[in-house]
């Protein structure tokens, strides 16, 4: 850690409070000083450069998850709640895009219940069962790519690779297309983050314009010849007998079930295997007993210490008073997941790793109510099976002789590892 980096992080556990950023990207790689104290000394903080409330207690972000009334996500885009203005020259890009439409994350129930009706089905029992085959022989085919190595960067070798075969080839999209739908990904992320220049922001706008045509496309495809897969639900399927979704309602649905379904499960995959790294008594736990039950343990540890969904938005749709403090209508607030699953009167010594917590099934890394994560079966899937398979091929987890101790990247709504160089044995 460089002393300026060290300077930003104790001067957030110590500045009044009203000159607190948390915002700063140094405090959003690192947040979890500042959480605590947050949870302690203000657990409705409004940050005074944004004016955005942040809400970081376990019981307040439950109630926020489980009260949509009071607490809307109703918005056209996750970025057009933290930002007012848009650059003119972005403006001029979108528009020669789809217009953008609010609906499953950024919608409210009825509407919202609705989109979720089209690709509930995608995600049932059935089909992730059937699915499990893919995602055992995908991690494997990974791991060969690597395994005689000794080492590899985690992140972009299997905790990036994983999630996104299963999210492409479950849309229908063909293997060749993975590196743009890996491009399409980082755009909306980078669009998220709320850390890139103008320069950055214009390429995002021109990728995310780039998905749209890409997709379109497609889905005229899947009009006239539908295959087996959600690209075909979300085109034909009609709910209730209703008409079906238009193009810019497809393209958002899409587009948050490409993103959501790549970048978290991918956050949480690589700081598993950093926290095995970083907790070896854990480590030798689960190399004991590598139980299915041991595994799904340690899923839901790593999904609780990890939180990659970290903040989420909503707008008080009334006047609220939370804690003493009135958030007045319209008011942009965090649901802080992340801070959630790291309070400590849910979860008693919240910053140690420890698989045999008696409450692990509280932790709140896949929302609750309405908005609960439609792909919180799946991704439990592939880390399941993803961590089993690794635990089966390789051991003695370490950095590379030459590496740093990884860094986590910033970003207002995702939280997670800028990568992993990994070192390991192979299971003989
Ligand atoms: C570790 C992995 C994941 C984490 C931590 C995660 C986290 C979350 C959270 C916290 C929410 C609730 C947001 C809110 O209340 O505003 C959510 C919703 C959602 N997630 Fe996930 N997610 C993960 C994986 C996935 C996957 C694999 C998919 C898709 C295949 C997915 C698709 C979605 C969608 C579409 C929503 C919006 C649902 C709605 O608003 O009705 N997520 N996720």
């Amino acid at each position: 850690m460089t002393d300026s980096v060290a300077e930003v992080l104790s001067q957030a556990e110590g500045c009044p409070l009203h000159q607190l950023n948390p915002m700063h990207p140094e405090l959003l790689k690192r947040p979890w000083g500042m959480n605590r104290r947050l949870r302690h000394e203000a657990p409705v903080f409004q940050d005074p450069v944004s004016g955005i409330f942040f809400v970081s207690r376990y019981e307040d972000v439950v109630r926020m998850a489980m009260d949509h009334r009071t607490f809307s996500s109703k918005m056209l885009s996750s970025t057009r709640a933290l930002s007012s203005t848009i650059d003119s020259e972005i403006l001029e890009i979108m528009e020669q895009g789809y217009p953008q439409v609010a609906t499953m994350l950024t919608q409210d129930p009825p509407l919202q219940r609705r989109y979720r009706k089209f690709v509930d089905g995608a995600f049932s029992p059935a089909n992730l069962k059937a699915l499990e085959p893919f995602i055992e022989r995908t991690a494997n085919e990974l791991i060969d790519k690597f395994i005689d190595s000794g080492r590899c960067e985690f992140l972009s070798a299997f905790g990036v690779q994983l999630p996104l075969r299963v999210i492409v080839s479950q849309l229908g999209v063909p293997m060749s297309d993975i590196a743009l739908c890996r491009k399409w990904t980082e755009a909306f992320i980078g669009n998220l983050s709320q850390q890139l220049d103008r320069g950055g922001l214009i390429q995002a706008a021109k990728d995310m314009l780039e998905f749209q045509h890409y997709f379109a496309a497609r889905i005229e495809e899947r009009r006239l010849e539908p295959q087996q897969d959600i690209l075909s639900k979300i085109v034909n399927a009609s709910i209730d007998g209703e008409k079906q979704l238009s193009k810019a309602e497809s393209l958002s649905m899409i587009s948050q079930i490409l993103v959501a379904g790549n970048e978290t499960t991918s956050a949480s995959l690589s700081e598993g295997i950093w926290l095995l790294i970083e907790n070896p008594d854990q480590y030798e736990l689960l190399r004991e007993n590598p139980s299915t039950e041991m595994i799904s343990r340690f899923v839901e540890e790593v999904l609780r210490i990890s939180s990659p969904s970290s903040n989420m938005f909503r707008r008080a749709a009334k006047e609220v008073v939370m804690q003493g403090v009135t958030v007045p209508k319209d008011a942009i607030l965090f649901a802080r997941f992340a801070s959630a699953n790291q309070d400590e009167e849910q979860f008693p010594e919240p910053e140690s790793f420890n698989l045999m917590r008696d409450n692990l099934k509280d932790q709140v890394a896949f929302g609750k109510g309405v908005h609960h994560c439609l792909g919180a079966a799946l991704s439990r899937r592939e880390m399941n099976i993803g961590f089993r398979v690794i635990l089966e091929r390789l051991e003695n987890f370490r950095l590379a002789e030459d590496a740093s101790p990884p860094s986590f990247s910033a970003n207002v709504l995702l939280h997670g590892l800028s990568g992993l160089d990994l070192a390991f044995d192979k299971v003989r």
